[in-house]
């Protein structure tokens, strides 16, 4: 297989902070050799504490503790400790919405409106250990919230804003949450998404929450339920500038943020302060190279925790100029974020294989139009990106000056975990290239042992990290069993990979079933659950099909309930219905209705088998234990009927 190879550019590397593989492997060395020696040192240098640690790390497998008995603050750390430098007036929140209004957020001033915002969270009694609930557009209020909440040591939970309300209700619940932190609505395609309306349906069974703070950014017409729901300008009015940073404990719960698992219910994923914290802030500089003059753009939403990590905690910690936005990419036109990029003079840049492809599809014409001079750096998150995709990004947008940074991580790892850094890491399109210091992963088979390079096995990491979630939460039983058991003592990423000779990981997809739709992890079982609580559906069997932009898209098999049922109809209520339960993103492609679904003789799916219906329209491989081969036979044949 002939294999493209990009060197860092020699320019480049003269500026990096990590300039040669020599310094890099150097650096991978010392950190797999001395892992409290690394951590902690770094830990000095890019973070601001109360009160020194005892010790850097304590690993009672499978829970870690990291900088534990250490006092820090994350907001102390994302503002306060800016404003006694030259970046008391830097840009901190360089936003822009969907309508084309515009805010500059400068690090004083996002210190007084975050201490407002604390102030009032205070004064209506919430502290450390509370929980409040964030569902909001990408707008600054949203990020003021959370530095707000880590202000105080209130643990927050985003949830992004294409949850329905059956979604934000779920997670309100497993949270007990006290608080909700909304607004009236937001613009998507110049729509408006109306939050607040959500908010009320799911609230309908919320007993724990005690207040809803709404801060209004449509002005559209919504309703407000007294003694319960304030605005947040009018509690904002007599809000004190005075609300100094409590400090924390490190290993105190900073965010839970719900990720799809392989069951029906999302798993609550807990990260914790300092080592979070330090690992964000790091990989700002080891992978983004970011510095002092940059601006920085990912064009994430806060919903996920690209957005967390990377437009929010590491940004601000590392005291950069992060742009927000709060739309949709093709809005008004396909070159918004071109237009963004040309208008703040953009230099890092970090985006999803789904959004290329996406944009990729309407045309060189587009970027074009644009002066992306500034660029310097380009990234990619979410899935592994195709050659195509790979080719275009680095020639159209980065004009084949810019490094392509292809991170992997996950939810639960906090922050990018392999990448390259790029003046020192030759690239190879497709691959995530080599771990960060730190992190010593590999690729194993179902023993644990080592898999030959060049062979597919499951991805695991050997040792834990200082941003890794310290458990699921109220579950701690299924942190061990999701993470730790499959393959005993290591970490079980879920993720299939091989290795090559250079040491390079190529990760392949999930091995468990979980999709990946546009970058964002979507459980099979979850949507199967939705659908089965449709009152005409029997059974559901939910499998990714390949999609040339989303990466996977849902396709659901169903079987119905005895009665006359017209399919048509039914499959577009079905669509909506997932939609209503979950939210529009896990809105189904494809409906295919069937008499009867592929099972084992104890009764399981065979998922398998209908990936390989529409993946390949063909089953092959082991099929001994179905039980019903003619039910395979006829969904392949009504595939190939209905092309
Ligand atoms: C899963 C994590 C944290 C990033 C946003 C998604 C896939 C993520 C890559 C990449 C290949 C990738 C993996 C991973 N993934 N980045 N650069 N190359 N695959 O977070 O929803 O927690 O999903 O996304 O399958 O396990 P997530």
């Amino acid at each position: 297989m002939s294999q493209s190879i990009y060197p860092p550019n020699p320019e480049f590397s003269a500026n990096a902070h990590v300039a040669s593989m020599e310094a890099y492997q150097a650096m991978w060395d010392r950190a797999r050799d001395n892992p409290e020696r690394f951590w902690g040192e770094l830990a000095e240098t890019e973070l601001f504490w109360f009160e020194k640690w005892k010790h850097v790390f304590e690993w009672n497998p499978p829970f870690v503790k990291w900088f534990a008995g250490g006092k820090t603050n994350v907001s102390y750390n994302c503002i306060d400790r800016h404003l006694a430098t030259h970046r008391k007036n830097k840009v901190a929140i360089l936003w822009e919405g969907e309508p084309g209004d515009q805010r500059m957020i400068s690090y004083q001033e996002l210190h007084r409106l975050v201490s407002r915002f604390a102030s009032v969270l205070q004064s209506r009694g919430y502290r450390a250990g509370d929980r409040a609930i964030l569902y909001m557009p990408m707008i600054p209020e949203l990020p003021i919230a959370m530095l707000a909440c880590a202000r105080l040591g209130i643990t927050h939970s985003v949830v992004f804003g294409g949850f329905s309300a059956e979604a934000l209700k779920a997670r309100i619940q497993d949270l007990d949450a006290q608080i909700v932190i909304t607004s009236d609505g937001g613009w998507r395609r110049g729509k408006e998404v109306r939050l607040k309306d959500a908010v009320d349906e799911a609230l309908t069974d919320c007993p724990s929450v005690r207040d809803v703070i709404v801060f209004q950014r449509t002005g559209s017409g919504i309703s407000m339920q007294p003694g319960r729901d304030h605005w947040w300008h009018e509690l904002d009015a007599g809000a004190s500038e005075h609300c100094p940073a409590v400090p924390l404990d490190s290993e105190h719960p900073l965010y839970i943020l719900y990720t799809s698992g392989t069951t029906g219910k999302p798993k609550g994923i807990l990260h914790t302060t300092g080592g979070y914290l330090l690992q964000a802030a790091i990989t700002m500089k080891w992978v983004f190279d970011l510095k002092e003059e940059d601006t920085y753009w990912c064009t994430a939403d806060i919903g996920w925790v690209t957005g967390h990590s990377y437009i929010v905690y590491g940004p601000l910690s590392a005291g950069a100029t992060t742009v927000m936005y709060e739309g949709a990419p093709d809005t008004p036109a396909f070159d918004r974020l071109w237009r963004i990029v040309e208008k703040y003079r953009v230099n890092i840049f970090y985006t999803s294989p789904t959004a290329i492809r996406a944009l990729l599809r309407q045309g060189d014409h587009w970027p074009n139009g644009h002066d992306l001079s500034s660029l310097r750096l380009l990234g990619s998150v979410g899935e592994p990106i195709n050659p195509a995709a790979w080719e275009w990004y680095h020639r159209v947008i980065g004009k084949g000056r810019c490094p392509i940074v292809d991170t992997w991580w996950q939810t639960e790892t906090g922050a990018i975990l392999i990448a390259p850094m790029p003046g020192a890491v030759p690239l190879k399109p497709g691959s995530g290239t080599l771990p960060v210091p730190g992190i010593l992963p590999d690729v194993v088979d179902f023993n644990g042992n080592p898999m030959e390079d060049g062979k597919e096995g499951f991805l695991i990491i050997r040792r834990p990290w200082p941003s890794m979630l310290r458990t699921i939460w109220g579950d701690p039983d299924r942190y061990r069993e999701q993470y730790w058991s499959r393959i005993p003592g290591v970490y079980f990423t879920g993720d299939a990979a091989r290795r090559d000779k250079d040491g390079y990981f190529w990760i392949l997809g999930r091995v468990d079933d979980v999709m990946n739709v546009s970058g964002h992890r979507l459980s099979t079982m979850e949507v199967e659950s939705a659908l089965v609580r449709h009152p005409a559906v029997a059974e559901a069997a939910v499998v990714g099909k390949p999609h040339e932009i989303t990466g996977q898209a849902v396709c659901a098999f169903v079987t119905l309930k005895k009665g006359d049922h017209d399919h048509d109809a039914l499959a577009k209520e079905l669509r909506q219905w997932v939609a209503h339960e979950i939210g529009a993103f896990a809105r189904p492609d494809e409906i295919r209705f069937t008499e009867s679904l592929p099972k084992t003789r104890s009764g399981k799916i065979m998922r398998r088998l209908l990936r390989e219906i529409v993946t390949s329209h063909s089953v092959s491989g082991d099929v001994t234990t179905l039980e019903d081969m003619g039910v395979i036979t006829r969904l392949a044949a009504q595939q190939s009927e209905e092309e």
